[in-house]
């Protein structure tokens, strides 16, 4: 049935690669999102930092404006749609936005992951909504299952691949036998890694996505800076060679955990067994693996990031606060301001992949276990590979706190027949 009502106006506030995606899918999509939404919507001003700038769709450059406050102050303007990215100034817009009672769409996971505490409160203070469907995972439904679809369980455990460009290096290191350097270069010339590729190959980026995943499934606000991270730059092709030869993938995995002692959030290279769901996600895909107390395991998967797919979960949020507009928002997200409790690193408990460069000769391997031993470490599998100088003891414990598996790699390193520590993995059941 034709929609009769007014137009909802849209503000695009940034129009790069997301944003002219979006101004794209409204004018193509426009039939379907006006029978979704049950009202007509319309991109009515663009906020940008140069109208004559390259964009991968074409945009009406008549409604653009390199002026703030001309978009901000506009009070025909009922959503705004933040694809700006970084914190500010997008975190003085969005609090204008929902101080005047307006919604907020946002794409942007730093915002979401350093501010939610203060967006949520301001927006709950005017019944304004935020939703941020595309700031985790891109194209994949993720945030509004969790919130919505699981609100009725406990989630006890999320594992994530949620970083792309990290998610397709490691996949030609493990095909190509390539390093991380020509892993990387590769993914750069393609246009998958950004020229400064920190924030993905770090794990800042992965992080940010967990706070806002952990802050969901845990009911309360857990920022970036609480996430622990490492990321990828030290694994090596034999590393992978190995993970293969046992039996495993390595992946940057983001994961969430409810345990007894408190709840982690972490960022760092895994070991995962080859039949676990995730370690068949390959190339730039990403995929977030939900454990509910009462589902059980669930999988979403899909394009995290680019233009259309990151427009999409954008359209769908416009859908929601559309189709809502006028009522209290499904979600107030109190909790949010709950602030949440992570485990320190230390007493988080993982198994461990650890090699060490050895001197070949007879007692060797006595004293390592020994100061594994000492340490409470349990050892689950050890090989020497390489006979001489190039010995090398390539082992996996049982599980131990964080703590006491750097206390004995500090005994390890002491060790006179150790030669070097290069490589240690966390590795997931
Ligand atoms: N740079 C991210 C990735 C996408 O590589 O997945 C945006 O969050």
């Amino acid at each position: 049935m034709a929609e009769s009502r007014d137009a909802v106006k849209i503000g695009l506030l940034g129009c790069g690669t997301i944003g002219s995606g979006v101004f794209h899918l409204v004018r193509k999509n426009a039939a379907g999102l006006t029978e979704a939404a049950r009202r007509p919507v319309e991109v009515s001003g663009i906020l940008v930092k140069a109208i004559d700038e390259a964009r991968p769709f074409e945009v009406d450059t008549s409604i653009m404006t390199t002026e703030a406050s001309s978009l901000l102050d506009d009070p025909g303007i009922d959503v705004f749609i933040e694809v700006m990215g970084g914190t500010e100034p997008a975190r003085s817009y969005a609090l204008e936005v929902l101080g005047k009672g307006r919604h907020l769409v946002t794409a942007n996971k730093e915002l979401i992951a350093r501010h939610g505490r203060e967006l949520m409160e301001a927006a709950v203070r005017t019944d304004a909504q935020v939703m941020f469907e595309a700031a985790v995972g891109g194209g994949i439904p993720i945030v509004r299952p969790m919130e919505l679809s699981l609100g009725g369980d406990v989630v006890n455990k999320i594992l994530g691949i949620v970083n792309g460009t990290t998610n397709y290096i490691l996949t030609r290191m493990s095909a190509e036998g390539s390093t991380y350097a020509e892993a990387l270069a590769e993914a750069q010339q393609l246009g998958y890694a950004e020229a400064d590729p920190s924030a993905d190959v770090e794990g800042g980026d992965a992080a940010s996505k967990l706070a806002i995943l952990s802050s969901i499934a845990f009911k309360a606000g857990i920022t970036s800076d609480q996430v622990y991270r490492e990321g990828i730059s030290r694994v090596r092709p034999e590393d992978l060679d190995n993970a293969a030869e046992l039996g495993y993938a390595v992946k940057l995995l983001a994961i969430a955990e409810r345990a007894e002692a408190g709840v982690s959030a972490r960022v760092h290279p895994t070991m995962l067994p080859r039949s676990h769901p995730l370690a068949s996600i390959s190339g730039n895909f990403n995929a977030v693996f939900v454990i509910g107390e009462s589902v059980g395991d669930l999988m979403f998967y899909g394009q995290g990031a680019g233009s259309l797919p990151t427009a999409t979960a954008i359209l769908g949020d416009v859908v929601n606060v559309v189709r809502t507009m006028g009522s209290p928002p499904a979600s107030r997200r109190s909790y949010w301001s709950r602030p949440g409790e992570v485990l320190p690193m230390e007493e988080v408990v993982s198994r461990f992949y650890m090699v060490l460069n050895v001197v070949d000769r007879p007692g060797v391997l006595a004293k390592i276990a020994g100061v594994f031993g000492d340490n409470n470490v349990s050892l689950e599998s050890v090989v020497q590979k390489g006979i001489g100088d190039g010995a090398q003891i390539v082992l996996i414990t049982h599980g131990v706190a964080e703590r006491s598996f750097r206390a004995a790699t500090e005994g390890l390193e002491k060790l006179d027949v150790v030669l070097e520590i290069p490589s240690v993995i966390r590795v997931e059941s």
